[in-house]
């Protein structure tokens, strides 16, 4: 977590750091601050809170200079503070840091510094690194950093400025992510690309293990022994308009609104309409490896393992392979039975979410090929399998996701389909028909957006609720638990999705009058079940909002309010009823008056364990 920030050239450098952490800010926003090299030394300006409070430090006091580094912090090790935001500092004011990821063994090494007579200001797990840098100090910044890194355990994008070599910022990345923007005489660091596109379109994507002298006149890229590696420049060629907020709002709107887009990026080119195939060019497992699986597992966090949920019904009914979906915070500790003839299929947003991360490696360390989905070109998953389906949504800011999980869902069906048409199990005609309705679904999600003022009209019923119930049956229940995990992350109202037949088992009792339940129904051999299942929650007398299918008049009768989809294929319809639930979500959290795209205690990207 964090977004961290370097600057070396001719500009002034608060302003351009100031300008990368406002679109680094999804990565974190609970401190933040900058260390700007002026006259000899170092000066710092942070503070607990977002970015503008430190904007408004700077303005009470500039500080001049055109080297710095800046810091957007998520806090994990230290509450947020003053003291606990980056950049922090050695003992002689003479090297400032800024860190994303977590050192794992600071406490072993906190103590060996103190014992040395360091003194700590900060709970932080960085402060180690510019204390361990001064220890190793012998008038060499990038010997004293080597040195430094063969101490440190854990994960780490850092940068470091020292007052004695403003000529350069060294930088160096494992497991968390890093970036330098190549420019003429000046050079930027991020921790992701949109921070750097205002000023150049070429960058360095730094790999584990490696590190950076960052001057202004050019980048030396080496290893953490300093052996020097080549590093051809990666063009950027989507553009930083994407990445803003396009008259609306907030960006989750925004993105909500970009779905038909996304979905229709994502299929492109991937259709044969002749043959009525899937072609997946990034996919490289031949018929007879397909036909080996013996097992599926799906590795992903969050509303990535929601889509997994979707894409483990899908491969099942229609690849006939077994499949296993796993949260990745669990995957590697529970010693998985995965080999030679599985395949891991990592899902991930950001590429870059650390137990995701850990979770391929693991599955790649056991002998499984590795097939990611990823929307990040260039990131750790998308570098590190061995099969690759990008899912084209666009940069997604706002943190709670929306664009990419219908892509992802998008993804998986179009895997589903590949799987089935390589080993020769499903039909010329039942492939026509998915087909044929997937390309109708961005029409048909502009058709479900359509129903946004009703949505917005009847969710600001439901802003003082303290607990809304989601269930659904099949396809339905993988659905729900998208729609709950929505609401609850933006309104922080408690939501729970139930497999509507366990309610009984335990969770009617929660329902009592007026609690409300929202009931997905659009999986026509599970109708009447959800009916009674409606009918159940209603008999407690629960306020119930129901989302069935076009034409679908008799669930209606059944309940308070009622939102309808379009009419697809049975297995797509998550594709459409995720769309009303997002817009429920957003519209019940801005009736509460809540910051739908930085929710309390969240980030964007989960670069820590
Ligand atoms: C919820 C949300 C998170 C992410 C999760 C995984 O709206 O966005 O649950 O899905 O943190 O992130 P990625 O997909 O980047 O690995």
């Amino acid at each position: 977590m964090c977004g961290i920030v370097g600057y070396i050239g001719k500009q002034e450098a608060v302003p351009v750091l100031l300008d990368g952490l406002k679109r680094l800010e999804y990565r974190g926003y609970d401190s933040a601050g900058v260390t700007v090299f002026n006259q000899g030394k170092l000066s710092c300006s942070k503070t607990v809170g977002r970015l503008v409070k430190v904007e408004e430090l700077l303005e009470k006091s500039p500080l001049p200079g055109t080297v710095g580094i800046g810091h957007t912090r998520w806090a994990t090790h230290g509450r947020p503070s003053d003291r606990n935001a980056h950049p922090h500092f050695d003992c002689t004011q003479r090297i400032s840091v800024v860190h994303n990821g977590i050192i794992e063994n600071y406490i072993e090494l906190k103590e060996w510094l103190q014992e040395k007579g360091h003194i700590f200001n900060s709970e932080t797990d960085t402060e180690v690194l510019p204390h361990l840098i001064e220890e190793y100090y012998r008038g060499s910044l990038v010997e004293a950093v080597q040195d430094a890194l063969k101490k440190v355990e854990g994960a780490f994008a850092l940068v470091v400025i020292c007052k004695d070599h403003p000529e350069h910022l060294v930088v160096a990345r494992k497991a968390s992510p890093l970036i330098i923007g190549l420019g003429k005489e000046e050079n930027f660091i991020a921790s992701d690309i949109p921070a750097v596109l205002p000023y150049t379109r070429d960058i360095f994507i730094l790999d584990d293990g490696e590190m950076a002298v960052v001057e202004a006149a050019g980048v030396q890229v080496s290893d953490f022994d300093g052996k020097l590696l080549p590093k051809k420049p990666f063009h950027v060629e989507w553009d930083i308009t994407a990445a803003e907020k396009g008259g609306y709002e907030d960006f989750m709107l925004k993105e909500i609104h970009e779905q038909p887009r996304a979905v229709r990026d994502t299929m492109a080119g991937k259709i044969d309409r002749g043959e009525m195939k899937v072609v997946l060019p990034e996919v490289k497992l031949s018929a007879a490896e397909i036909n080996k699986l013996q097992k599926i597992h799906v590795v992903a966090c969050g509303t990535a393992s929601y889509a997994g949920q979707v894409g483990k019904f899908l491969i099942e009914k229609l690849a006939r392979i077994p499949v296993e979906v796993d949260l990745a915070s669990e995957f590697r500790y529970r010693d998985p039975i995965v080999g030679p003839n599985s395949l891991t299929i990592i899902i991930s947003q950001s590429g870059e979410t650390a137990d995701t991360l850990a979770g391929l490696r693991e599955a790649k360390a056991l002998g499984s090929r590795v097939l990611a989905i990823t929307n990040v070109v260039g990131s750790s998953v998308a570098r590190e399998a061995d099969d690759l389906i990008l899912t084209l949504a666009g940069p997604e800011i706002a943190v709670a996701s929306t664009k990419a999980y219908t892509t992802q869902l998008l993804s998986l069906y179009l895997l589903a389909i590949y799987l089935a048409q390589e080993r020769g199990i499903i039909s010329l005609n039942d492939r026509m028909g998915m087909l044929e309705a997937m390309m109708n679904l961005p029409t048909q999600i502009e058709k479900v957006l359509n129903t946004e003022t009703k949505i917005k009209e009847f969710a600001g019923n439901f802003k003082d609720c303290e607990d809304i119930f989601f269930i659904g049956r099949g396809l339905d229940y993988a659905v729900s638990l998208e729609g709950a995990l929505k609401l609850k992350e933006i309104s922080y109202i408690h939501a729970e999705a139930y497999a509507a037949g366990e309610l009984k088992h335990g969770t009617l009792a929660l329902i009592v009058e007026g609690v409300p339940v929202f009931a997905v129904v659009t999986q026509p051999e599970l109708y009447d079940k959800m009916i009674s299942n409606i009918k159940e929650v209603k008999a407690r007398e629960a306020t119930v909002v129901a989302l069935a299918l076009a034409g679908d008049h008799d669930t209606e009768k059944s309940v308070d309010y009622v939102l309808h989809i379009p009419l697809t294929h049975t297995m797509l319809t998550p594709i459409l009823s995720v769309v009303p639930l997002q817009l429920f979500a957003y519209y019940t959290a801005k009736a509460k008056g809540c910051d739908v795209d930085k929710p309390r205690n969240l980030a964007k990207s989960v670069t820590v364990e």
